[in-house]
């Protein structure tokens, strides 16, 4: 492990730059925060995407990255939920607040008490990395975006199945988990040598997108089931990927049509009107006040809880060794394409 008192963190010097290690002061946490000594960094495409064009960078140099876990070095006034030692793993919210010490890519960071979630025994540092940015993501897609109705509600929409585009994304991963969760019928699509491990996680009928005709053996399969695709979690976004779930979505006979998307609409598809689709906003959790409360109850209540009675499983992932020194290059892995699998660094 890197030297521990130390914070080195991995710099953007100025726009498109690689990342480079410089030292940085370890920072004190506020009222509502808490210092972590990070342990494993969990990578996200948006981080490579922020790096090449400068998205939510408004100066330089700057500090970047979202997903960590380790270990909790000490705590603001105001926070009773966690005490120097607890493992957790957390989001940090840069995105949004601008400073370079609520980034990830660094060995200490300040993480908001309502964006840090304890972690049970049960799950490891490295598993816990793969977390923050996936859970999020997918839940706000099925009950924000989608509006279905919570797992605890135990309320499905009958007669109605969810299909998970991108089944083996980080995001995917975690939205057929939780889709399953809400007592939903979960369709998903994934190249083939993933439909097995997509299925253990509760898709119960699993499409290799490659194929020619998904688009009609999943409308189809749906309804010879009497559960007519209504819902859409498109993890991926391009073009190609939201034309055929609109094409999905027009061929079904489902009364309510609704697509959650992770990115923005693509200028060259035309929207269908019968469908409605809007775009999931992982980072409204650290600025709407009722989003803010929200984040609180899944990274205090519903996420511990999850993993404690084993419901929800943390996505595979590779480790590479070496600490932020290695993040550019770990950046370079996550940018030319992983299959089912988060890219984390060892701090
Ligand atoms: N708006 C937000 O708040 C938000 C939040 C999180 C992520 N995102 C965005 O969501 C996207 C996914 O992020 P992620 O971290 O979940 O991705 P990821 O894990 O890096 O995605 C990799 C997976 O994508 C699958 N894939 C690639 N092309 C596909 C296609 N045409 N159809 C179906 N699956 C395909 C591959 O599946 P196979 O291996 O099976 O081929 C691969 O396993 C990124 O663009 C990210 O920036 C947005």
């Amino acid at each position: 492990m890197a030297n521990q008192t130390k914070n080195l963190a991995a710099v953007l010097p100025a726009a498109q730059a690689d990342f480079v290690v410089e030292e940085r002061p370890i920072p004190t946490p506020g009222p509502n925060e808490v210092l972590v000594r990070n342990h494993f960094i969990g990578l996200n495409p948006l981080d490579w995407k922020r790096q090449l064009t400068g998205m939510f960078i408004p100066s330089y140099p700057a500090v970047l990255g979202t997903d960590l876990s380790g270990v909790v070095e000490a705590v603001g006034s105001n926070v009773s939920k966690f005490k120097p030692g607890d493992r957790v793993l957390g989001g940090a919210d840069g995105i949004v607040s601008q400073k370079p010490e609520n980034a990830a890519f660094q060995t200490y960071t300040i993480l908001r008490s309502s964006s840090t979630s304890k972690l049970p025994s049960s799950v490891s540092l490295e598993q816990a990395a793969t977390l923050t940015t996936s859970i999020v993501t997918s839940y706000l897609m099925l009950f924000h975006v989608l509006g279905l109705p919570k797992p605890e509600l135990k309320a499905p929409p009958p007669n109605a199945t969810v299909l998970v585009w991108g089944g083996a994304s980080m995001t995917g991963n975690l939205t057929i988990q939780l889709a399953k969760l809400a007592g939903l019928n979960v369709y998903a699509t994934a190249s083939k040598k993933n439909h097995e491990h997509l299925r253990s996680l509760g898709a119960s009928v699993l499409f290799d997108y490659n194929s020619s005709t998904v688009v009609e053996d999943a409308v189809a399969a749906a309804e010879r089931e009497g559960k007519p695709i209504a819902y859409v979690a498109d993890t991926i976004a391009s073009t190609a990927t939201l034309s055929s779930v609109q094409d999905i979505l027009s061929k079904s006979t489902a009364t309510a049509k609704v697509i959650a998307h992770t990115g923005p609409w693509p200028e060259d598809l035309p929207k269908l009107d019968a469908i409605d689709a809007d775009m999931v906003h992982g980072e409204e959790l650290w600025y709407k006040p009722d989003m803010i409360q929200l984040g609180s109850k899944i990274f205090h209540e519903d996420l511990p809880t999850w993993l404690e009675s084993g419901v929800i499983a943390p996505p595979p992932y590779r480790v590479i060794e070496g600490g932020v020194g290695k993040i550019q290059a770990a950046l370079e892995v996550l940018k030319a394409g992983v299959s089912n699998q988060k890219v984390l660094v060892a701090v």
